[in-house]
């Protein structure tokens, strides 16, 4: 645009400095002709002259023609300029709108990043605290104590009648694990605090003979069992107990006096525990 309008300025400058050269050219040549008139040769000169000027006058025409032209051609190009120029201000116009747009949706993304990041620490943390809870928790299963015991009473058949309570000492260890059970005393001793889960089974097949195995919490009964084995057949019983200990209370089976009972090979007579979960 800005080299339009300094071509138009210069062609308008350069049209000024022709014309006043182009008239004053005439004017002398006309005063020259004048000057040299005399007689027939005025006639001849006015003509020439006449035509000179006709010519000029043609010449200056066609000139301004051209010139013109020109200016029409630059105007028309100026025009052409300044619609170029709306296009492309338009086309900036558009392209800052979708720049704008485009800032705004990088911004949104920034912020939905951002929120996802934060998201993303919260379950790192939940899950390195779920993790560290699963290692406490292995820990502690590892550390929980296993205590579990089944024992049987004798391979030698009869055991009593005596005149006294004696604790039944279970000889045969079927599975003491954490050996919280004592075959040699009979007694099992809690090792934590918790719920255990007792129970026994008996067996006499003398006839006329009472059978009697009571359980026994430190020196608390906490069962009677006893039956006369009044007939030709095998008496049993069984009994079963879960219990809160604390940690050292013991646990046993008593053979009240006057009672007898029977084991062989055959495992009939068995005393049984398991920790079923500390407390
Ligand atoms: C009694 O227990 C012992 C030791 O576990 C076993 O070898 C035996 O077979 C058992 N007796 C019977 C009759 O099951």
């Amino acid at each position: 645009m800005k080299s339009a309008v300094a071509l138009l300025v210069l062609l308008l400058c350069l049209c000024r400095t022709w014309a006043p050269t182009e008239s004053r050219g005439v004017t002398e040549n006309d005063i020259t002709q004048l000057g040299d008139s005399k007689g027939g040769q005025i006639k001849r000169t006015e003509v020439e002259s006449e035509v000179q000027g006709i010519e000029a006058t043609h010449d200056q025409t066609s000139r301004q023609t051209n010139i013109w032209t020109e200016l029409k051609e630059l105007r028309d190009m100026a025009v052409e300029h300044r619609v170029e120029l709306r296009n492309s201000k338009s086309k900036m116009e558009k392209l800052e709108q979708e720049n704008t747009a485009q800032a705004a949706e990088l911004s949104a993304i920034g912020a939905r990043l951002t929120a996802s990041e934060i998201e993303n620490a919260v379950l790192e943390g939940r899950v390195s605290a779920s993790e560290m809870e699963v290692e406490d928790l292995k820990r502690k299963n590892a550390d929980r104590p296993k205590v579990a015991f089944s024992v049987g009473l004798t391979d030698a058949g009869q055991v009593g009648p005596f005149n006294t309570d004696i604790t039944l000492k279970f000889s045969k260890v079927f599975t003491n694990i954490g050996q919280a059970y004592n075959p040699t005393t009979g007694i099992f001793t809690a090792p934590v605090r918790g719920v255990y889960y007792l129970r026994f089974t008996a067996w006499e097949e003398r006839t006329l003979f009472w059978v009697g195995a009571n359980l026994y919490h430190n020196d608390k009964r906490m069962t009677w069992n006893s039956d006369s084995n009044d007939d030709v057949g095998r008496v049993k019983m069984s009994n079963a107990l879960a219990l809160e200990l604390q940690e050292g209370d013991v646990v046993y089976m008593l053979l009240p006096s006057g009672h007898g009972i029977w084991d062989d090979t055959y495992n009939r007579t068995t005393f049984s525990g398991f920790l079923v979960f500390p407390l």
